[in-house]
């Protein structure tokens, strides 16, 4: 075990541990998105979970760096929420909130991180950008709806991690980048798993209630 200090509190934790996972397991709180506990390469897409360490020169994002022995950080300085506001104000100006019609209200990431950082869910002074179609209905399973999607490719790596072979990627570029399944044909494996539809953070990936397939 070693020792950190995380706001002025000691921690131990098991050397190697990421470091967002570290803080995460003792209640503290980081809002985060696309880290996905257990995977070895970081993600790093939602630029949500940013610490101060000291000695680093800038902030970084937790679920890239392992614990070292007497390191310090905080979580909550003014330089750290100016980031973690902006990246998620930018993520609501590209969401649909329409939370009352969304299955993950209530259980919603976003909604959390929102509360957590004083942001409203309505972003001021960004224009809303929505996709066309609202909801794709390609998987014989499930239905996928772009304008709730962060992009975390939680769905996808979980998707290769189970499958090996995975049933969904990224499509696109930009601001019209989509969650894809290769035009998905009724895969067996897709019933058995639905680990997608598990470690989704937010409600884009929604289980048919009764599925044609
Ligand atoms: S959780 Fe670290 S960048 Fe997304």
């Amino acid at each position: 075990m070693i020792k950190l200090v995380v706001d002025g509190r000691e921690l131990k934790v098991e050397e190697g541990t990421v470091l967002l996972d570290a803080c995460l397991d003792q209640g503290i709180c980081i809002p985060h998105l696309c880290h996905l506990k257990g995977t070895e390469e970081p993600h790093a897409s939602c630029r949500l979970c940013f610490v101060e360490i000291e000695g680093m020169g800038k902030p970084l994002p937790s679920c890239t760096v392992k614990v070292r022995d007497a390191m310090v950080m905080k979580t909550d300085t003014p330089g750290v929420r100016e980031l973690q506001i902006s990246a998620l104000r930018f993520l609501l100006s590209v969401h649909d909130v329409d939370c009352a019609h969304c299955p993950a209200n209530k259980k919603c990431a976003l909604q959390n991180m929102a509360r957590c950082l004083h942001v409203g869910l309505k972003a001021k002074g960004l224009e809303a950008c929505l996709k066309e179609p609202r909801v794709v209905e390609d998987h014989p399973l499930i239905d996928y709806y772009p304008n709730r999607c962060v992009l975390c490719a939680r769905c996808v790596r979980i998707c290769l991690a189970r499958n090996g072979l995975p049933q969904m990627t990224f499509a696109k570029r930009g601001f019209v980048t989509v969650v894809s399944f290769y035009g998905a044909t009724a895969s067996s494996s897709c019933r058995d798993c639905l680990g997608c539809i598990e470690v989704y953070p937010v409600g884009a990936l929604v289980l048919r209630e009764k599925d044609s397939a």
